[in-house]
């Protein structure tokens, strides 16, 4: 049966210049570059400069993803945009990067589901496509996650980063079948109950200021591989698909221990998983599209290699995307 896939076409990505090390913490925290090794994998983050916004590194990103696919802002129908830090509460970050990549045309907008806001944008990029809605879809995760941390708050301020990802999808004929280039399934969650173990102290209609991240990490930990694993195995059900079908791994880049413990729980050997989280910490929505372009540029992919993409983050929310590149 005939069917329309989303097709990955381009991808791209950006960090900010400036690298930060565990070392530098350590100039004003009580904290070590061996803790944080050891209990995240992090080494170094990149941190954006004074003035450097969430749509800089977007509109960085999505023009290397442009210059992957080979076409151009106005080639493309529509502009997904996810992130927890906008430049403003309105409008969308996502309309500044419309007018950078000089698209003008169809439609952009903001979705937000922090550190899975990547697999929620190209849920929603995808039904999108499949719905005839849109034909090409430029899909973005961008952050500048520095700004809302505090940084004398040891247990949160060492673990993220800025960044951002982007990868362009476009409408493709498939045969249904598993074999199929594109996105083969998508599985989305989230849980309100679970708001508390994870959020940002502020907001425009609470407290009126932007807030810092606090989280409960021992309990987000076990939530993640939890959850990691059983939305990993769905999406690859719903496609018809298992575990040793799967090339890469390519999770959200929260923590090493996090990402080890899901590909063993999922069956999926260390070797077939990408990790960024060493250079880029946790960028939240960026994680996974910089992670993917990174392994990308490295030529790590071949056509027809199947990728399972799996992100948890605050709400709690997470989910999964199975592409045959
Ligand atoms: N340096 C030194 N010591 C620290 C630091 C630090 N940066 N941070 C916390 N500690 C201390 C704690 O105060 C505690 O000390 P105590 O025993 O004297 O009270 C001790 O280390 C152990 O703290 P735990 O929180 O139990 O440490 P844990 O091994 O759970 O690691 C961590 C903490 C890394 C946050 C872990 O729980 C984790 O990764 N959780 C997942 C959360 C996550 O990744 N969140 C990101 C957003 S959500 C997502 O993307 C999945």
């Amino acid at each position: 049966m005939k069917v329309t896939r989303s097709l990955a076409i381009g991808v791209g990505h950006y960090l900010p210049e400036r690298v930060v090390e565990n070392a530098e913490f350590t100039r004003w925290l009580d904290t070590s570059d061996e803790w944080i090794r050891t209990r995240t994998g992090i080494e170094r983050r990149h941190f954006a400069a004074e003035g450097e916004k969430t749509s800089d590194l977007a509109i960085r990103a999505s023009e290397m993803a442009l210059a992957d696919a080979g076409i151009s802002g106005n080639d493309l129908d529509a502009i997904v945009l996810s992130t927890a830090t906008p430049d403003r509460t309105f409008p969308a970050t996502a309309v500044r990067v419309q007018e950078a990549i000089g698209m003008r045309r169809g439609f952009a907008f903001d979705l937000q589901a922090v550190c899975a806001g990547f697999v929620f944008a190209l849920g929603t990029a995808d039904a999108m496509i499949r719905a005839g809605s849109a034909r090409r879809v430029l899909v973005i995760g961008a952050e500048t996650f520095s700004r809302i941390l505090d940084f004398n708050d040891r247990a949160t301020c060492v673990l993220f980063g800025d960044g951002a990802g982007a990868l362009i999808l476009e409408a493709a004929e498939g045969s249904g079948e598993s074999s199929d280039r594109g996105i083969l399934a998508t599985d989305l969650n989230s849980d309100g109950r679970l708001a508390n173990l994870l959020y940002v102290d502020g907001g425009p209609s609470s407290t009126g200021t932007a807030g810092v991240v606090r989280m409960q990490g021992q309990e987000v930990f076990k939530h993640a591989v939890l959850k990691l694993a059983e939305t990993g195995g769905r999406a690859l059900a719903a496609a018809g698909l298992e575990a040793d079908d799967v090339d890469w791994l390519v999770p959200h880049q929260a923590n090493l221990r996090i990402m080890k413990m899901t590909a063993s729980k999922l069956g999926i050997p260390p070797e077939r998983v990408v990790t960024t989280v060493e250079d880029h910490g946790n960028t939240s929505a960026a994680s996974i599209p910089l992670a993917l372009s990174v392994a990308a540029s490295e030529g790590r992919f071949r056509r027809g290699d199947l990728l399972l993409m799996e992100g948890i983050g605050g709400g709690l929310a997470w989910g999964a995307v199975a592409l045959r590149w």
